[in-house]
């Protein structure tokens, strides 16, 4: 892989083009940057203008935790912690160890610096991008730690309480967070394992969750997948080939707050439980009209095929609008929600099963906006989407995720500067 890095010329570049033959498609990445993809061994670049993550197209696998700071850590410690997952991040992106010879290096007194399990792995498009909590900025007593209160963007609050919320503290909040997104499962894991081991003493894992199988798609060169309701997911999403839509839905601009946010973006996590067993007994025929579009094709059902836009004013022989006034592509929709669009970048879970014997399965919904109020008003809009007698919200949390890292910088320098 690195000869064939040296003949992309990538190394000069800070660009990773993991190409090994086969049909390799080009996307374009977080930074601008090209990475190759459908190898099987992409490799995208950790520095950028916009950390990587957001737009990249999505990858199969995630891994995201979110972490509370302890109580001993200062202002200092901070930085240090954060530098030193920067310089992580930047080497696990690559495919290599957490430091060189660092899987085997240890010895008679001292583990391995780096776990070991990802030895000879690539990178498998593995991106690692960092978030920062309401609480990293005032804790719980109002007490301002870092000496970055007065920073805060006034937007980062944690979310109001949305109709039918049953938030539960073991999937809700965090004062950091990391998204790790990989096509080896393991690649992920691993990532969010040695991050959190570099914590150790001075953050901690207050929750995390696994994902499998993506449910957006964030490039137009990629298939449109499904989620575990069976219906294609990310049709209408914000694509990395959109960059009008990305400056107004998705980048914070210098002015919209604190500078240290220009080039950033607000990530809400929500772990929705799906009551699959209950949805498995529906009928073709209401599936389709709780969601608003075929299950096959995935098309409006005002007609035309996937990318065919919704047309809400359509109506049937008998009157009725063809894409209910309840469907949830319908109440999602911008044209619903004062224009607000949002980049979606979950992930299907299946966490085992509950005491009933039901799995504990559903979308782990995450997405990037420009402020935080899209997703609020969107979220508000849903309160009345018929999906959500099959849907449980349990988990929520809210992140600032600053602007992309330029090597030498830490990830977040600015909001200290
Ligand atoms: C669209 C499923 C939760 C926002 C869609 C589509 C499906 C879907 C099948 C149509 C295909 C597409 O355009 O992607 C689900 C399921 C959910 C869920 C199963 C819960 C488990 C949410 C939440 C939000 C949201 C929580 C945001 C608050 C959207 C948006 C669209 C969409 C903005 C695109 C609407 C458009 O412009 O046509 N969703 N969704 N969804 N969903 Fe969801």
């Amino acid at each position: 892989r690195r000869h064939l890095l040296g003949l992309f010329g990538a190394g000069a570049a800070g660009v990773a083009a993991g190409a090994v033959g086969g049909a390799a498609v080009v996307a374009a990445t977080a930074g601008g940057a090209q990475a190759v993809s459908g190898s099987g061994a992409e490799q995208y670049p950790f520095f950028g203008t916009h950390q990587a993550g957001i737009t990249t197209p999505a990858q199969d696998r995630l891994h995201f935790a979110a972490f509370d700071v302890a109580d001993s850590l200062d202002r200092d410690g901070l930085i240090e912690l954060l530098t030193e997952w920067t310089d992580a991040a930047a080497r696990l992106t690559q495919g290599l160890e957490v430091a060189e010879g660092g899987a085997v290096g240890g010895s008679d007194v001292a583990p391995p610096v780096d776990t070991g399990e990802a030895l000879g792995l690539p990178a498998a498009g593995l991106t690692i991008t960092f978030g920062f909590g309401p609480g990293l900025f005032e804790d719980a007593d109002g007490v301002d730690r870092f000496g970055i209160a007065a920073r805060r963007p006034a937007e980062l609050v944690d979310l109001p309480r949305f109709q039918g919320d049953a938030l539960v503290p073991q999937y809700t909040g965090g004062d950091l967070c990391i998204q790790a997104c990989a096509d080896d499962p393991q690649v992920a894991v691993h990532a969010i394992r040695n991050l959190s081991r570099i914590a150790f003493g001075r953050a901690s894992l207050r929750w995390s969750q696994l994902g499998f199988g993506r449910t957006s798609s964030t490039s137009t060169a990629q298939a449109t997948p499904r989620n575990l309701f069976g219906f294609k997911d990310g049709t209408a999403n914000i694509k990395a080939e959109e960059r009008d839509a990305l400056g107004e839905h998705v980048w914070a601009a210098p002015d919209d707050g604190p500078a240290w946010m220009a080039g950033g973006s607000y990530l809400v996590a929500r772990r929705i439980r799906m009551i699959i067993e209950n949805w498995d007994r529906v009928q073709l025929g209401e599936q389709e009209m709780l969601v608003g579009r075929s299950k096959g094709e995935g098309a409006p059902l005002s007609g035309g095929t996937e990318f065919t836009e919704p047309d809400f004013e359509a109506t049937g022989a008998a009157g009725q609008p063809l894409i209910d006034t309840a469907a949830h592509v319908k109440l999602a929709h911008p044209t619903q929600n004062g224009g607000a669009r949002m980049l979606r970048r979950g992930y299907n879970f299946v966490d085992g099963n509950d005491a009933l014997g039901r799995l504990d399965a559903g979308l782990f919904f995450l997405s990037f906006q420009r402020s935080p109020q899209q997703f609020i008003d969107v979220q508000r809009s849903l309160a009345a989407d018929g999906l959500n007698e099959y849907l449980k919200h349990v988990g929520s949390a809210i992140f600032a995720v600053p602007g992309g890292v330029a090597e030498g910088e830490f990830v977040g320098q600015r909001l200290f500067a």
